[in-house]
C-alpha cells in the first residue's frame, strides 16, 4: 500500500482462535489490510499477538467480549483513534458460543449467555460501528452463522440428537432475522449471514470436514465479492444460498 492511500479496514470477534483468528490471519497477508482484532482477553492472546510477525497487514488488538454491554460500548473509543479519519469498512460478527441442549433440557442460564454472545453481541456492535461503518468504503456487515440456524435444514443435523443444538440454532435463526432486518433498515449496507461450513475448531471438533484455512479461504471470497443487491442473503462459505 503507498502510504497516502487508505487502508482497507475490518473489525473482527472473536479473533483469540478457530474461525476468528484465521480471518485475521488470512486478511493480515494483504498490505492493504488494517485489522481490528477483537478479543476477550488479550493479555492471554499469545498466537494472536504473534501474527503481528511477519504480517504485511497492520494488527490492531481490541478487549472485546460481546457479551458484556460495557465492553462492547467501549469499542469507539478504542477504534476512533486507530482509524482515524478511515471509516470501517467490514465488521465480522463471528465470536460466537454453544453447548449441548435440547428444547426439553435447555437451562435458562446457558440459553441468555447462548443468545447473548450470538444474537444480542452482533446487534449491540454493529450498533457500536454503524458511525464508523457510514463512513467506510464498503459497508459490509458480516455475521457469522451457521446453517443450524435453518428451520429447513433442521432435519439434517439428526447426529446431534433429535432436537440437538437447541438454543445455538435458535441463537442463529435469530441472527439471520437480525441480518434481514438490518438490511431492511439499512439498504445502503451489504448485511450478510454466513455459514463457515463444519470446520476444525474447539467448537467444530477435529471430526469436522473442513481446515480453518480452506473456510476461512472461501468466506473471505464471498466478502469480497458480495454488493448491496446480496444484502439479506443467507449465505454458505461456498457463497450458496441457504434456505431459511
Ligand atoms: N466450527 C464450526 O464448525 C462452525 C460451524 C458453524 C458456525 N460456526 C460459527 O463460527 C464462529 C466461530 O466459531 P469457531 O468454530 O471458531 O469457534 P471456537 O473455536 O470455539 O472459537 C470461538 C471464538 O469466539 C470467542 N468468543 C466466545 N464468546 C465470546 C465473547 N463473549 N466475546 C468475545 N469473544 C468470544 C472465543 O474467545 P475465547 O478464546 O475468549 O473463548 C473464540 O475466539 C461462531 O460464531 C460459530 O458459531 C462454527
Amino acid at each position: 500500500m503507498s502510504p497516502s492511500a487508505s487502508p482497507t479496514t475490518w473489525l473482527v470477534s472473536g479473533t483469540s482462535r478457530g474461525i476468528g483468528f484465521e480471518i485475521v490471519k488470512q486478511l493480515l497477508e494483504s498490505p492493504n489490510n488494517l485489522v481490528l482484532a477483537g478479543c476477550r482477553t488479550p493479555e492471554k492472546a499469545t498466537a494472536l499477538h504473534g501474527l503481528k510477525d511477519g504480517a504485511k497487514g497492520t494488527l490492531h488488538v481490541i478487549q472485546l467480549d460481546v457479551a458484556n454491554v460495557d465492553s462492547v460500548r467501549a469499542v469507539p473509543k478504542a477504534i476512533a483513534p486507530i482509524l482515524g479519519e478511515s471509516g470501517l469498512d467490514h465488521l465480522i460478527n463471528n465470536a460466537g458460543m454453544g453447548k449441548e441442549d435440547t428444547p426439553l433440557t435447555l437451562d435458562p442460564d446457558v440459553f441468555i449467555e447462548t443468545v447473548w454472545t450470538n444474537t444480542l453481541g452482533p446487534a449491540l456492535l454493529t450498533q457500536a460501528c454503524i458511525s464508523f461503518l457510514d463512513k467506510g468504503k464498503e459497508k459490509k456487515v458480516i455475521n457469522i452463522s451457521s446453517t443450524l440456524g435453518s428451520v429447513a435444514s433442521a432435519h439434517q443435523f439428526d447426529h446431534l440428537g433429535p432436537g440437538g443444538a437447541a438454543s445455538y440454532s435458535i441463537s442463529k435463526a435469530a441472527l439471520n432475522m437480525f441480518t434481514y432486518k438490518l438490511k431492511l433498515e439499512r439498504p445502503d449496507l451489504t448485511a450478510i449471514t454466513m455459514c463457515p461450513g463444519w470446520v476444525k475448531t474447539d467448537m467444530g471438533t477435529q471430526a469436522a470436514d473442513l481446515e480453518p484455512a480452506e473456510s476461512v479461504a472461501s468466506i473471505l471470497k464471498v466478502i469480497t465479492s458480495v454488493t448491496a443487491a446480496d444484502s439479506g442473503k443467507y449465505l454458505s462459505h461456498k457463497g450458496t444460498v441457504i434456505p431459511w
